[in-house]
């Protein structure tokens, strides 16, 4: 889903999700594994305020396990549940009741203590666009729920949805605006594929990738695209190089940029550099 947020769209998400705030008693805040960081929501803490809020890192499959095993420590150590899941697969799904059962553990127990039968937890899943929501959505309800925006035009009811262990959901999700006041983040968010190619420079996103990579994958670099050393060259050479290599040339057999960013894009954003991890709680320390 494109999505070109102007100050406008901003509010309305914001009003809508402040709405459906009102409605549930936990906050399910997905998150990039490969990113937490930079696909955070800016106004995330002010909108979610005091709610109970589970953190969940999706597309676990993608990112580096051993970095996310440090970010599931920050977040803990700031005192947020989190845990990592893939909605794709289904991995680590089952532990979300649970964990929003125990965030709303103090409203349970208000309800046994009015002689009331619990009602189940209910919730609302909040991310940027294309941070898996509706996957996860599909996965928690265990069928195929469909997108708003799938039918223009069609404004539906919101719905609870059983997922079962204690947990209902809003069926439709909130959906957020990204981080883009800092030109490294939109650089993360454009290379995993978090936002669209418009958005920034195709080539620019390409060598801020082969840069990252080559400062923290080199290896995976080199043997992917055959390269026999990395050097200290430009990164504009080495992705000469490999463009060279992979055949990406124009009439006049000189590199096809335009292709080359293309293959090295749609190679990281698919996992072809194996789980890789953008940014680590180290990064931020100072913040
Ligand atoms: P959204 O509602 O937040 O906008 O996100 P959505 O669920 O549509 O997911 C965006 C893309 O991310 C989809 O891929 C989806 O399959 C993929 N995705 C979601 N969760 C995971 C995960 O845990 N692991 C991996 N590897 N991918 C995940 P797509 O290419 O846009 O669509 P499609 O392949 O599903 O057709």
């Amino acid at each position: 889903m494109t999505i070109q947020w102007f100050p406008g769209h901003m509010a309305k998400a914001k009003r809508q999700v402040t709405e459906k705030l009102k409605l549930i008693d936990v906050v399910i805040e997905l998150l990039d594994a490969r990113l937490p960081y930079s696909s955070q929501n800016p106004m995330m803490d002010e909108l979610v305020k005091d709610k109970p809020r589970l953190v969940l890192l999706n597309k676990e499959d993608l990112a580096d396990q051993s970095i996310t095993k440090e970010w599931l420590r920050f977040f803990e150590q700031k005192e947020f549940k989190a845990l990592a899941v893939d909605a794709q697969s289904g991995k680590g799904i089952s532990a979300i009741p649970p964990a929003c059962q125990e965030l709303a553990s103090h409203i349970i127990r208000k309800m046994k203590d009015k002689g009331m039968k619990p009602r189940p937890i209910r919730a609302l899943i909040v991310g940027i666009p294309n941070v898996g929501k509706s996957s996860l959505i599909n996965r928690l309800a265990k069928r195929h729920v469909a997108k708003t925006g799938d039918r223009p035009g069609v404004t539906k009811a919101q719905q609870w949805i059983k997922t079962g262990g204690g947990l209902e959901l809003l069926d439709t999700p909130g959906i957020l605006w990204p981080k883009f006041d800092d030109q490294l983040v939109g650089f993360k968010l454009a290379a995993s594929g978090a936002i669209r190619d418009e958005i920034l420079p195709k080539d620019e996103v390409a060598l801020f990738a082969v840069d990252f990579l080559r400062r923290a994958y080199p290896q995976r670099l080199e043997e992917r695209y055959a390269l026999t050393e990395l050097g200290d060259g430009e990164t504009v050479q080495l992705m000469e190089e490999i463009g060279r290599k992979r055949g990406c040339l124009k009439g006049g057999g000189s590199v096809d940029f335009e292709r080359t960013s293309d293959l090295i894009l749609n190679d990281l954003r698919s996992g072809k550099f194996g789980p890789v991890s953008f940014e680590t709680p180290q990064d931020f320390e100072t913040e």
